[in-house]
């Protein structure tokens, strides 16, 4: 395997019944030998897939801002980690746009997930009207600045998934050399930002079996984050024995 190092992250969105994820799950898990396997499955079925299954780490969707309280339909960090989540993605570009999350829930839901053991997978990007305006750069540092705000003083470790929106379910994945120039420049930005986190890379839009080596051949790209492909089988499982 050329690429056992390397973070393959399923992003199953609203999608598999608990039987379709287990039946999904058990005919992986031979497959995984090193690499990093990593599922968001849905909310109500993460438990009984963190039980079933131990070689692969299965993490949330999204996460509510909140610790607890009166907040219908929520879910805190706390009960992800107590139902076996080793990992929540925040700020994924469809909670932003569908749901109306903001900057600044983003950095409530790192500040509620660094409480917890789970490792935060922030994801961050630009619409296709920013990036057509040279907005790029400046879209992602306000994404950074204001999600990292109330980002710990400890040591710790956060993903970053930069995921432009034009990319995602939309068949136009960016180059791997557009996509590795972005996340050297994320590196150093991050690092001037809080010199405290360990960082992880991924690339995450429009990841497909054609192009998904150019991505994981990339030095700053430590893994890709995976919607559409990582829904069927056969490809999934193509991508975890690189
Ligand atoms: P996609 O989705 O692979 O279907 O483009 C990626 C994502 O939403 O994380």
């Amino acid at each position: 395997m050329r690429f056992e190092k390397k973070y393959f992250i399923a992003n199953w969105k609203l999608n598999k019944t608990l039987t379709e994820s287990c039946k999904f799950c058990e005919q992986i898990v031979d497959a995984i030998h090193q690499s990093h396997v990593w599922i968001a499955p849905s909310f109500c079925n993460l438990h009984a897939l963190a039980k079933k299954f131990e070689n692969i780490k299965f993490g949330s969707q999204s996460v509510s801002r909140y610790p607890q309280g009166a907040y219908t339909g929520e879910v805190s960090a706390k009960m992800l980690e107590d139902v076996g989540a080793k990992f929540s993605l925040i700020g994924h570009s469809e909670r932003r746009h569908v749901f109306n999350e903001t900057n600044d829930s983003t950095a409530h839901q790192l500040k509620e997930v660094l409480q917890t053991s789970m490792t935060p997978v922030l994801c961050i990007g630009e619409t296709l009207d920013a990036k057509n305006n040279g907005l790029t750069k400046q879209v992602l540092s306000i994404q950074l600045e204001e999600g990292l705000k109330y980002g710990s003083d400890q040591a710790f470790q956060l993903f970053i998934a930069y995921e432009p929106v034009w990319a995602i379910g939309t068949n136009l994945a960016a180059t791997a050399e557009m996509a590795d120039e972005i996340l050297a420049w994320i590196k150093m930005t991050v690092s001037h930002l809080n010199p405290n986190i360990s960082l992880k890379l991924l690339y995450g839009g429009s990841v497909n079996l054609d192009n998904i080596d150019t991505y994981l051949e990339k030095k700053h790209i430590d893994g890709v984050l995976v919607g559409g492909a990582s829904l069927d089988l056969q490809t999934f499982k193509k991508f975890i024995t690189k």
